[in-house]
């Protein structure tokens, strides 16, 4: 009970809810998982909702803000869902999946894949060798299909996956399990592969479930009490009842009897639950560490871990991996269990700022342990502030003049990025001498670019006006921007530019070694 953690308690008190709500926001980066590296800011601010699965993490589903749902990577079991059976590396969109709003979406090891969306329909596709795709056949479902059997008329809100079984839980709180049961994991009573969706009754029938999870081979639920319920795989004691006897229908954790469970986690064979109190525990597999207990013995039933901390406000694992991680109330987040090939066996702070984080950096494979949601917010970075300050004439205090046209720009700026201009507003600048810089030697394209690299980093310019700006670089000793320009012109070189570029290169090469002198 409450009284037993004073800790917590006085904690959770002393934080308005604003603050609370305010902590739970993550800033998550969909380019931490390398498949998404590919893409361009436009592309990558469509993105709402992304997930990395895979058994090398090299298969990505994501929806779009206007809900179109796109796929790429690698074809491993037809697991993309595009009907034609090919790996891609650029995105393709599920046009069967669009307009549908994405409530739910998980992944099994196959890899298959089940969604549901808001209006309560779930869909399946991907390898089905033991029926996960629960439409009564064993074929592979090259493309999405719709799962109805027994769950007509019911309105699905959440799925789980194993490696190849399935569940889904539904807006009256009735589990459904399918798919491969060599270990009971379906909750039927039998060893039998489940070829469509059946309620997981026994001990749950009269119970209100409100979550579901899956480690590889075992399942489990939280009912709305708090009670947390387990069946399938237990021989790593995964289920935390005690012993490590495989359970045919759902068994109660007595172990966490008195305690009201908000969130459960499944690894490959690991389990964790954070109680209502923001405590910690964790039972199961433990040959990486990933019970957070300090040793690597297995846990049969559940023990609490991270008890001198804060308050745990978020819990993650995944059933395809052995990694752990948690968030505490102040943002704090942990990481233990198997980390990019180490063994860590007791929780370890980290700088991450998200659990997801801590999957993309150090998980293997390095897959998404839930459907990221992303957030976009109008937050400029300092980068994106300054860009679009270049040129801006309502804040700019000075301006050059290139042939007639007018550049506007900040002193400070230049006098930051630019040591050509920091001596030049140092020694001979009289500050009300000039506002405007006319130049004469250099054309305005070349010149407003090289400006712009001030602020950008970057230039784009057609390789012709990319040897004007080398020729300008080269006398500011700018040497990145000298190995930009040349980067452009090689790139652009075709065989009706080639000599006037190349002459130009050569030139430039020529004195390079002169001119580097001059600027060291
Ligand atoms: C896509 O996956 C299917 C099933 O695994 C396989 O038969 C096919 O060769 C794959 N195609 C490509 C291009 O990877
Ligand atoms: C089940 O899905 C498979 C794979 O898409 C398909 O071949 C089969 O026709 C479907 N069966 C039924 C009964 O819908
Ligand atoms: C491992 O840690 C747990 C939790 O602290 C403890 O109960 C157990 O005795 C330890 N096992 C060994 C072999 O040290």
């Amino acid at each position: 009970g409450l009284a037993e953690v004073p800790g917590a308690l006085i904690l959770l008190k002393n934080v308005p809810a604003a603050l609370a709500t305010y902590c739970e926001d993550t800033m998550v980066d969909v380019t931490k998982w390398p498949m998404f590296s590919l893409m361009g800011p436009q592309e990558l601010a469509s993105i709402r909702k992304a997930c990395v699965f895979g058994s090398s993490a090299n298969e990505a589903i994501y929806i779009t803000n206007d809900d179109e749902v796109f796929v790429f990577g690698l074809n491993c079991s037809n697991c993309l869902g595009t009907g034609d059976s090919l790996s891609t590396i650029v995105p393709k969109k599920l046009d069967f999946l669009s307009g549908r709003k994405v409530v739910s979406l998980t992944y099994g090891s196959g890899p298959h894949i089940l969604l549901a969306t808001e209006d309560g329909e779930l869909f399946a596709w991907g390898h089905n060798g033991y029926s996960q795709l629960g439409n009564g056949t064993t074929n592979q479902g090259v493309a999405p299909v719709l799962v109805s059997a027994n769950l007509l008329n019911k309105k699905v809100t959440e799925v789980a996956c194993g490696s190849h079984h399935s569940m889904a839980l539904t807006d009256t709180g009735e589990v459904y399990a399918w798919g491969y049961n060599n270990c009971g994991q379906v909750g039927s009573g039998s060893t039998a592969n489940q070829p469509t969706p059946r309620r997981v009754s026994s001990c749950l029938q009269n119970k209100v479930a409100v979550s579901i999870v899956c480690g590889q081979t075992s399942s489990l639920a939280v009912v709305d009490n708090g009670e947390v319920y387990g069946w399938g795989y237990n021989g790593n004691g995964q289920l935390g009842l005690g012993n490590n006897g495989n359970q045919l229908t759902p068994c109660r954790l007595v172990g966490l009897q008195g305690l009201c469970v908000q969130q459960i986690v499944s690894g490959y064979a690991h389990s964790m639950a954070l109680t209502d109190e923001g405590l910690l525990y964790a039972w199961g597999a433990n040959t990486y560490g990933q019970l957070g207990t300090g040793n690597k013995s297995n846990q049969l039933s559940p023990v609490q871990i991270l008890t001198e901390k804060e308050r745990i406000v978020e819990i993650a694992s995944c059933h395809s991996t052995h990694t752990s991680a948690a968030k505490t109330q102040s943002g704090q987040v942990y990481m233990w269990g198997q980390c990019r090939g180490q063994s860590i066996v007791l929780p370890h702070l980290t700088h991450f700022a998200c659990t997801d984080d801590v999957f993309a950096c150090f998980a293997t494979p390095s897959v998404m342990w839930r459907l990221l949601s992303v957030e976009h917010d109008d937050f400029l970075t300092v980068a994106q502030s300054l860009k679009k300050e270049f040129d801006n004439p309502e804040t700019a205090d000075l301006k050059f003049c290139v042939d007639g046209k007018y550049i506007y720009v900040h002193k400070a700026v230049l006098k930051i990025r630019c040591e050509h201009f920091r001596s030049m507003f140092q020694s001979h600048w009289n500050e009300d001498m000039k506002e405007v810089i006319e130049i004469d030697q250099f054309s305005y394209p070349v010149y407003r670019s090289f400006l712009e690299f001030l602020y950008t980093d970057s230039v784009e310019l057609p390789p012709e006006d990319a040897i004007g700006l080398l020729d300008l670089a080269t006398s500011y000793c700018e040497n990145r921007l000298k190995r930009l320009c040349q980067h452009i012109i090689k790139r652009g070189i075709i065989v009706e530019n080639a000599f006037s570029l190349l002459s130009a290169a050569v030139r430039y090469d020529a004195e390079k070694r002169k001119l580097s002198q001059s600027c060291v």
